[in-house]
Order: structure tokens, then sequence, then C-alpha cells
């Protein structure tokens, strides 16, 4: 089953992105499932059609699912954070901010994430099509199997440390501590939930049939955001195959009061493909109206997509690799365009600038790199090696 997941930020077109993609799929003949995670749906809008959290017909070879992500962390979720809240609230927390504090930022649509494993396992379907939420936040922290793992960690530290030297039946046990017992069955799930996890990771990062595309808009915050997403992903693990740049005015079209606007988008533009190449960048334009209905989602596919195929995989290599050393970091890019003579970088802040003869690359760094300059750069055929010193920063205390 090819997998593609979209993300970026609110508004900028993921939702019909991601729609025109499965129609697209969809009659090509390929049995295509769509899933918006977004707390934000708009799919139903997209499609003109009620959808709810099991898969609706839509036409020949598409069905579309709109995830009530509440629902499916109650679902798995809901014993591990019983026992969490009376935790917390043992340690004097107020039972209602405790509740609250049991559920990470990005962890609802985690959950619904797991579905991925269970229509893949179904095996009725060739494509599955994700819109996720802005930007990338639950992708992360599924590839944070140590940070999630804090509660594991925890229940295991109860029961080993708390538990096991008390040794006596919970009947007998002070009421402190029969509150934070976990249960066979806290245990239970907690080990489930991990490991399923684990495996949605492992479909959507599957270098053979998983990709993620960006979208964007040509305005600042919003490229500096997808910038700093296309690092984190590549950090995770995530194969970006493509970028597409959503709402350009028409170059070809009077824009009215907006010319101005023109002038501006074509500057970032030109920043979008100093930060993006080599990976393949979509244009498409402002249309004067919204993209509803299956006959609008197919001309933003056309304009995406023109002849090209949505499920093949449109760039097939990690363009930007981070190797960690004992107290530094290689960060690997690939530069087709790169001439070896001339090579200057400097960093401001947490984007590293490179400059090559005329051409300049703009890369968003991790926090542990950031405001460190690199101390070596060489080309490794067409890949620039970047060396970074970690010595004396934080990461050397890790
Ligand atoms: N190229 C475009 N031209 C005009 N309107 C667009 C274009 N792409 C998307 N839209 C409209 O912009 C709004 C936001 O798009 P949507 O796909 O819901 O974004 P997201 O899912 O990223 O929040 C919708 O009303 C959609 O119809
Ligand atoms: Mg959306």
């Amino acid at each position: 089953m090819r997998v593609i997941t979209f993300t970026g930020k609110g508004g900028v077109g993921k939702t019909s992105i991601s729609a025109a993609t499965a129609a697209r799929l969809s009659d090509m003949g390929l049995k295509t499932l769509i899933m918006s995670t977004d707390p934000a749906h708009s799919l139903s809008d997209s499609f003109e059609q009620k959808l709810n959290s099991e898969p609706s017909f839509i036409k020949q070879n598409l069905w579309a699912i709109e995830v009530n992500a509440y629902e499916d962390l109650k679902k798995n979720w809901h014993a591990v954070q019983g026992y969490y809240s009376r935790l917390l609230t043992v340690q004097g927390i107020p039972p209602i901010m405790a509740d609250e504090m049991t559920v990470l930022p990005g962890m609802e649509e985690l959950f619904s994430l797991m579905r991925v494993k269970r229509y893949k396992e179904s095996g009725k379907y060739d494509a599955l099509i994700l819109d996720t939420a802005p930007t990338g936040e639950t992708l992360r922290l599924l590839s944070l199997p140590e940070a999630m793992n804090w509660g594991v960690k925890l229940a295991r530290t109860v029961e080993k440390f708390v538990l096991k030297p008390v040794a006596r039946p919970l009947s007998r046990m002070s009421d402190k501590f029969a509150h934070v017992v976990p249960s066979e069955e806290v245990m239970q799930s907690i080990d489930t939930l991990f490991e399923e996890l684990d495996g949605v990771k492992e479909i959507l990062t599957d270098a053979q049939s998983a990709s993620v595309r960006l979208v964007m808009n040509p305005e600042k915050m919003v490229i500096k955001e997808t910038m700093r997403a296309l690092t984190y992903l590549n950090l995770y693990g995530f194969k970006v195959d493509m970028v597409t740049v959503n709402k350009l005015l028409a170059e070809d079209e009077d824009s009215g009061y907006l010319e101005k606007w023109k002038k501006v988008q074509r500057r970032y533009l030109g920043e979008i493909e100093e930060a993006f190449t080599p990976l393949p960048i979509k244009k498409v334009k402002m249309y004067d109206d919204e993209v509803v209905g299956l006959k609008a989602l197919e001309r933003l596919a056309g304009d995406v997509y023109g002849d090209e195929n949505p499920a093949a995989m449109m760039y097939d290599e990690t363009p930007m690799q981070f190797v960690r050393h004992d107290d530094s970091c290689e960060l690997l890019l690939k530069l087709p365009f790169a001439n070896p003579d001339e090579i200057d970088s400097w960093v401001s802040g947490d984007e590293l600038f490179i400059q090559i003869g005329n051409q300049r690359k703009i890369i968003t760094l991790p926090v542990t790199l950031a405001g460190i300059e690199p101390d070596d750069a060489k080309f490794k055929g067409q890949w620039l090696s970047m060396h970074f010193s970690l010595q004396g920063t934080m990461a050397r205390a890790v």
C-alpha cells in the first residue's frame, strides 16, 4: 500500500491537495482511502459529502474518513490516562488539571494514526492519503519513542521502587499507595500501545512505499515553518519527496491591487527554491474560487501533477542527513549544482546559509545545532559535508 502524508501550516491547501491527489489516484484505478486526522476537518467540504470516522464511499475506487481524534484518544488512552491522572492527583495536582496533563500536544492525532496499521493490514487499499494537522508535530512525536516512553518508564519505576519493596497485599496498603498501583490492565495497554505506534512509524517511514509532501504558500512565516518541518522530517527518518507552493498569483493575469504582491511572491519563490532544491517544487496558482467538488479537485490535480503519476516516488533520496558522532554532528546536503571551489557558509540563529558561487542554500538547523558555526565543509561527490563541533554545548551533557 502506497502511503502519502500531506502536512503544512493551516489554510495553505493541504486538504485540497490531498483530496485532489486521492481523486487522481482513484481515477487511475488504485483503490484509494483518504483520511483526515486534522481536527480542523474540511475534507467533507472538498468532496461535498458528509463524512465520519469510518470509510465513506465517494466514487469508484475512492473512500474518505474524517476521524474524531478525541474518540480515538479515549479508546486507546483511557486506562492509562486514568492511572496517570490518579498519580498526579496524589501529588496534589487538581484532578481536572491532571486529566489535561496526561495528554501531550499532538497526541490525539497520534492515536488516529494507529488506524494506518489497520488499513494496511486489511489489504483493501492500494493507496492511503493522510491529510494531517499543521505541521508535522505528530510525526515528530511518533518518532520519539524514547520521549513517548515516559509513560512506560514511570509505571515501571513505580512498580519497581514503590510496590515491590512494599511487598504486601494491595488490600493492606495505605490509601496513598493503592492509588498509584498500575493495574495489569494499565501495564498491558501501555505495552500494546507502544508496539502499535512502532508499527505505525515503520509504515510511515518505509522507504519503498511511504513519503511526506509539504504544502506551503509564498508567505514569510509559512516558508519558515515549512523549512523547519523539512529539517525535522529528515532528521526523524521520514522521506519528503515533493513540495507544493500553492496560491501563487498568476503571472499572466492582472491581479489588480494585488500586483505588488506578485513581486513579493516572486522573491519568496526564490527563497523557497534555495531552501527546498533538489526536491521537486510544484507551483499552483490562486484560483478565483474555492476548491470544492470533484471537478475542481481534478483541475487542481492537473495543476500539481501534470501528466505525472502521483503515486510515484517524486524524489527518492534524503537530501539532508544528520549523522551524530561522539561530540560532533555531520550534516550531509545533496547539492547537485555545487561548484566545490567556492563555498561560504554562516549561521544566523537556527538558519544555516551556504553560498556556492552565485547559488545559495538555506536550511533550518535542529535545536542542537542552532547557533553553532560549522568548522569544516567539504564535498564528497555531490554531497556537501559540514562538520559541527558539539563540545561544550548542551548536547555534550546528555
Ligand atoms: N489554489 C487555490 N486557489 C484558491 N483557493 C484555494 C486554493 N487551494 C486551496 N484553496 C482554498 O483555501 C482554503 C484552505 O484550503 P485547505 O485545503 O482547506 O487548506 P488546509 O487543509 O491546509 O487548511 C479552502 O477554502 C480551499 O478551497
Ligand atoms: Mg485541512
